[in-house]
């Protein structure tokens, strides 16, 4: 599933956040988009989205314009800790991450994978240094801020859309947990699209098969040599 912005523009009254922004992405890989506080890159994660509108311009998915509430089935935005019910635990919320799947996505019939098999395998290393494997009986409210936001990225990371919007995936990661989260990303991009939003990460930036840089509403391809 291939991904067009074509010339997205986006005003917030009087202030330009996005102006003339125009990529092409490959059905899988990994994008990086970069850029200061304040450049947009969510406001363009909000529009690939389909929760926010732009001022003009269109998100182009295989050749063809495709309205916001079908675009939600293609497409994720990681999964906002937020709106967890308060007692969810840890294993229960990877479960109905892995297993939910709406009435569209279900007519391609998962394959249902036990849990064990899907986090232990992918995952182990890193729940074991974040101490999230022997809290898979804790509700999600009581873990410290970095291991929930590891256990909704790993949620994110094992939904089945083609592609997959991640919004600073390593803010409040130890660099440990950053280092182990990498190669996952990396691995998973192999078969779909994913577009991380973030700052210039180094160790990051060369896991990326493209990278692009936000700055004053006009975005830049950045070549890695
Ligand atoms: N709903 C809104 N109404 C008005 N202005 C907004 C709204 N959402 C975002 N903005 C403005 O758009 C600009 C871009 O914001 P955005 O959140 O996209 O930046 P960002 O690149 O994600 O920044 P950060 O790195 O800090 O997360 C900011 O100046 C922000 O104030
Ligand atoms: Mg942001």
């Amino acid at each position: 599933m291939h991904l067009e912005c074509k010339h997205i523009s986006k005003r917030y009254g009087s202030k330009l956040v996005l102006n003339d922004v125009s990529f092409t992405l490959g059905s899988s890989g990994l994008t990086l988009i970069t850029g200061p506080n304040g450049s947009g890159k969510s406001t363009l994660l909000d529009i690939l989205q389909g929760v926010t509108s732009q001022t003009s311009g269109e998100v182009v998915i295989d050749g063809k314009f495709v309205k916001r509430k079908i675009r939600a089935q293609v497409l994720l935005r990681q999964l906002q800790e937020e709106s967890l019910y308060p007692t969810i635990t840890v294993g229960e919320y990877l479960d109905f991450a892995k297993n939910v799947h709406s009435r569209r996505l279900s007519l391609q019939k998962p394959k249902r994978i036990s849990l064990d098999e899907v986090y232990l395998k992918n995952f182990k290393a890193l729940f074991k240094t974040s101490k999230i494997e022997e809290q898979f009986g804790t509700p999600m409210r009581l873990l410290s801020g970095g291991q929930r936001k590891l256990v909704v990225t790993v949620a994110s990371l094992i939904r089945p859309q083609k592609i997959l919007l991640l919004d600073e995936p390593f803010a409040g990661l130890s660099q440990l947990a950053a280092s182990q989260l990498i190669p996952i990303i990396k691995n998973e991009s192999k078969s779909r699209l994913i577009i991380v939003v973030d700052h210039e990460l180094h160790d990051f930036q060369y896991s990326c098969d493209r990278v692009f840089h936000l700055r004053e509403g006009h975005v830049s391809e950045v070549h890695q040599s």
